[in-house]
């Protein structure tokens, strides 16, 4: 199903500590919507210089309303792009565009899942967690964050999960540290067969590591910065190790923001590593030497 774009209106945006959720009355997008897809938000108005539109995880999404189709995001105030949708009230106009990207494949078996997620980054594993327990998976949660206000969804994932681990870098909340201090026990404990995760670069390398070492899948979200969202301005490539073993520069907002964690050159992430297929110094790929 191709994205659309739609003018959206804003029907709630509440506080949920350090962060922002925004629902948005968004007909055509939230009945497409898989865990792991993400929205492009125009941001400013009409008449604002920000012509780039902003990304951002779905949380959920809501089918059929009183009000047609809704897709909420959480998001955290980081420049003016955020700071103006923190602004933004009930009824206010939105122009959205998606469902965008590739989302979490879900497992054909009922395996052991453990999903991790880094402050807002936990946002999108719920709705994933709803359709792996439908899939009759164990759901195990690590979340962690640098404070207890910067934590999101402990409450639900209490919830949703045979285990939970939570960890705050000032040790406000649950254990003192970082997801990646818990996650081997937790994976010990469970025999986890496949981790999903969502966080900062650092911690999904990390993850993938943990996981890898238990002989897991990984599958993890990330967060390159995006002009366009939508494949044509290669603003948001990163290395992906292909099938063939080789290393290609790959769009994240379409081939992505999902990959197989094993598959990331995380090393080299913001380079284009020597190897990589077209690569000036790529002599075995066809690429040229300056
Ligand atoms: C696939 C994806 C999912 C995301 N999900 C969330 C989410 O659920 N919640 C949330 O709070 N944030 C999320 N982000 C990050 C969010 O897009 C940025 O925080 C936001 O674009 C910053 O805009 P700004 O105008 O406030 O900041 P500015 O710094 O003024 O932004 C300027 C430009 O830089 C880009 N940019 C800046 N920071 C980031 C960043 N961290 N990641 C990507 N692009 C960036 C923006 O696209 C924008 O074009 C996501 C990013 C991506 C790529
Ligand atoms: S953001 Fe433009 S190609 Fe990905």
């Amino acid at each position: 199903m191709a994205p659309v774009q739609v003018r959206g209106e804003v029907l709630s945006i509440r506080r949920v500590g350090d962060y922002h959720a925004l629902t948005l009355v968004a007909p055509g997008i939230a009945e497409h919507a898989r865990p792991g897809h993400f929205v492009a938000l125009a941001v400013g108005g009409e008449d604002t210089s920000m012509l780039l539109r902003r990304a951002f995880s779905i949380y959920r999404v809501q089918e059929r309303g009183v009000y047609g189709g809704t897709v909420e995001i959480v998001f955290a105030v980081h420049g003016r792009g955020t700071a103006w949708l923190a602004r933004c009230r009930p009824h206010d106009p939105v122009d959205v565009v998606g469902p965008l990207g590739r989302p979490f494949a879900l497992p054909r078996e009922a395996v052991t899942a453990t999903l991790v997620g880094g402050g807002y980054g936990a946002a999108p594993l719920f709705s994933l967690a709803e359709q792996l327990r439908r899939r009759d998976c164990r759901v195990d949660f690590v979340l962690g964050a640098a404070t207890e206000s910067r934590l999101f969804g402990a409450l639900e994932a209490k919830r949703m999960s045979t285990q939970v681990a939570i960890t705050t870098e000032d040790g406000s909340l649950g254990e003192r540290g970082r997801v990646t201090d818990v996650l081997p026990a937790m994976m010990a404990r469970s025999g986890a067969e496949v981790v999903y995760a969502c966080g900062p670069m650092g911690m999904l390398r990390a993850v993938t590591e943990i996981a890898t070492a238990y002989g897991a899948h990984s599958q993890c979200a990330v967060e390159e910065s995006m002009a366009c969202g939508v494949g044509v301005c290669m603003s948001c490539v990163l290395p992906v190790v292909g099938d063939d073993g080789r290393t290609r520069m790959v769009r994240s907002c379409v081939e992505g923001p999902v990959f197989n964690g094993e598959r990331v050159r995380w090393d080299a992430i913001g380079t284009v590593p020597p190897d990589t297929v077209g690569a000036p110094d790529d002599a075995a790929g066809g690429g040229h030497r300056p």
